[in-house]
């Protein structure tokens, strides 16, 4: 892939959009346009910042999910990305999108996936006594937080975190990770093939790649 174009969809602050921004100066792909549904999103101001032009897509200005996913899909395929990159996207996509990006489609999720898929997951790591916790990223799917998993990052829970404190370090490890798989895509190192992530040719664990 020569350079990747990039489409980014965020729903509130972006900092892992930031995070994107700043290796985006020195890796093989470029940012396209950030698409967000809500337009008081913090992430459209750092995107206009560096000079990245931007979209909103309210989805309140639509019926229902059908039509806004077909409006958010003709609006990025006017731009025809690479890849599709959910960077703190609080919608959840339907088949037809979905399946129309599919293998295009990464997204970052605060859990150690498969455990804690949804909302709320650092209160639920805690509830559950997890030891550890952190964030993934995977391919999407129809499969709601369900798609393949290509690579972690771990935390160790502490005796005083509270949930405030782990979303914290948890988005400190998701600044370090997200950039790093996205410059994997954008390398063409990384591909989903039947219904899983592949990085240099050799298939992924459920958990993504091993810890190094
Ligand atoms: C991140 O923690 C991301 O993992 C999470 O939203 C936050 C967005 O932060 N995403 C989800 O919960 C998706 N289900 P950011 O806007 O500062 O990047």
């Amino acid at each position: 892939m020569a350079q990747c174009n990039v489409v980014i969809l965020i729903s509130g602050s972006g900092s892992n959009l930031q995070a994107l921004i700043d290796q985006s100066k020195t890796a093989e792909y470029t940012i396209a346009s950030v698409i967000s549904n809500n337009a008081d999103a913090y992430g459209l101001q750092r995107a206009t910042r560096a000079g990245i032009p931007t979209l909103v897509i309210d989805h309140r200005d639509f019926a229902d999910r059908k039509e806004f996913d077909l409006a958010l899909q003709e609006a990025i395929d006017a731009i025809n990305p690479n890849l599709l990159v959910l960077a703190g996207f609080m919608r959840i996509l339907g088949a037809d999108f979905v399946s129309h990006f599919s293998g295009r489609i990464l997204n970052i999720h605060p859990s150690l996936l498969p455990k804690f898929q949804g909302t709320r997951t650092h209160e639920r790591a805690l509830e559950a006594g997890e030891k550890e916790h952190g964030a993934s990223v995977h391919f999407v799917t129809e499969d709601l937080d369900g798609g393949p998993v290509i690579a972690q990052e771990r935390i160790k829970v502490r005796a005083d975190d509270t949930a405030d404190s782990l979303q914290r370090r948890v988005l400190q490890k998701e600044h370090l990770l997200y950039p790093k798989v996205v410059k994997w895509f954008a390398g063409g190192r990384l591909a989903m093939r039947d219904g899983q992530a592949w990085l240099d040719n050799n298939p992924l664990p459920a958990t993504g790649v091993p810890a190094s």
